[in-house]
């Protein structure tokens, strides 16, 4: 009996380590080694796997994203939620979307999947103003309450960077379902798994809803439009969701109708201090795009009604609870704010 099974992909092989197979002279195994053993246990997990191996998608990747493409869309066509990858909707430097043929699972017709690529997600370092007050997710979409686990997350261990990277993708699919129930223009969530993320495609077979950004609006569609956008933002904002990169370029336009996309950023307006900047910047953005299509804004006067209206103060960075007498800025700004 081989003391060791060669390929157990999961295996982390210590350098010097003896590999034992059957028949064979024991090998001593160098760290060099390791990218041929991986290929060849790749390609031997592959051999084993009927389903996924045999998958003949019609949209035919690149060598490089064949593999991570079967590995985030195999689960979905294995749980038929869909049947083919079509094409490629857009490839980005985060994420890639694809828009799917709907497996015998779902009821829909074509899908969007929204792949996001190992780990490159945000600039973890930088994600520090969005995560503020923001609960953790699991890839299930559940809670993460190990103290182990949060600190894996807080040291920014490879671990605890692959808990991040699975966190934004999860958050997004939990805000999609609350804003789907909530009647927000969002596209459908269906499923989540993985890296991937399953929803309501915007567009048809041919081509897929332009961007607003990518269109210029005749005055009274505009106006129409801005005011639909203004509703979402409202809507949103009154079950304490902030977009955080909310613009043009995030707003679907198809048949007349928008939808907004893009969700992995979100914020809280109750927990987050940064949250009254975030939202006035979404607001502003969002103006801006509009009072280039005739459209009368006024961003700052809009961001503040907004959110007086939905009872939310207009300084939440005020807010002495978020503040931490530890750190010195925090100290430097609950003084400025008592004088
Ligand atoms: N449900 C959908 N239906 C149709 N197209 C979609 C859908 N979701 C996303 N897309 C397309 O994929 C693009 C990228 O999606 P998204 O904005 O969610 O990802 P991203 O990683 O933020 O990419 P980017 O950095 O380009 O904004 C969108 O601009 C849009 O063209
Ligand atoms: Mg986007």
């Amino acid at each position: 009996m081989p003391t060791k099974i060669l390929f157990n992909e999961t295996d982390d092989n210590e350098p010097g380590e003896l590999l034992t197979v059957k028949g064979k002279r024991p090998v001593r195994y160098y760290p060099g080694t390791h990218q041929k053993m991986t290929d060849q246990v790749h390609q031997f997990v592959q051999s084993q796997d009927d389903t996924i191996g045999n998958v003949k998608f019609t949209y035919k990747a690149a060598r490089f994203e064949e593999g991570w493409l079967l590995d985030s869309l195999g689960g979905f066509y294995e749980h038929a939620w869909i049947s083919d990858v079509i094409k490629r909707v857009k490839g980005g430097k985060e994420a890639s979307v694809y828009l799917c043929q709907a497996g015998t699972e779902v009821k829909a017709d074509l899908l969007a999947a929204k792949v996001y690529r190992p780990r490159s997600l945000r600039n973890l370092k930088n994600d520090h103003a969005y995560r503020e007050g923001r609960i953790d997710l699991d890839n299930e979409g559940k809670i993460i309450l190990d103290h182990g686990l949060e600190h894996a997350m807080a040291k920014r261990t490879d671990y605890g960077k692959n808990l991040l990277h699975q966190s934004w993708i999860a958050y997004e699919f939990t805000t999609l379902q609350k804003l789907y129930e909530k009647g927000v223009d969002v596209p459908q969530p269906f499923e989540m798994a993985g890296n991937a993320i399953l929803m309501k495609y915007i567009g048809d077979i041919d081509s897929n809803a332009p961007a607003l950004s990518e269109l210029s609006l005749k005055k009274a569609e505009a106006c129409e439009l801005f005011d639909r956008v203004i509703h979402n933002i409202d809507l949103m904002l009154s079950i304490n969701c902030i977009h955080g990169d909310l613009s043009a370029y995030n707003i679907l336009y198809w048949e007349g109708q928008i939808t907004l996309i893009d969700f992995p950023q979100t914020v809280s307006p109750t927990v987050n201090r940064n949250a009254f900047n975030i939202f006035r910047r979404d607001v502003t953005r969002v103006c801006e795009y509009f009072s280039k299509q005739g459209v009368r804004t006024d961003p700052q006067a809009m961001a503040a009604d907004l959110w007086v209206k939905n009872k939310n103060k207009l300084h939440p960075e005020v807010d002495i609870r978020l503040l931490d007498p530890e750190d010195p800025q925090d100290r430097a700004f609950w003084k400025s704010h008592k004088e």
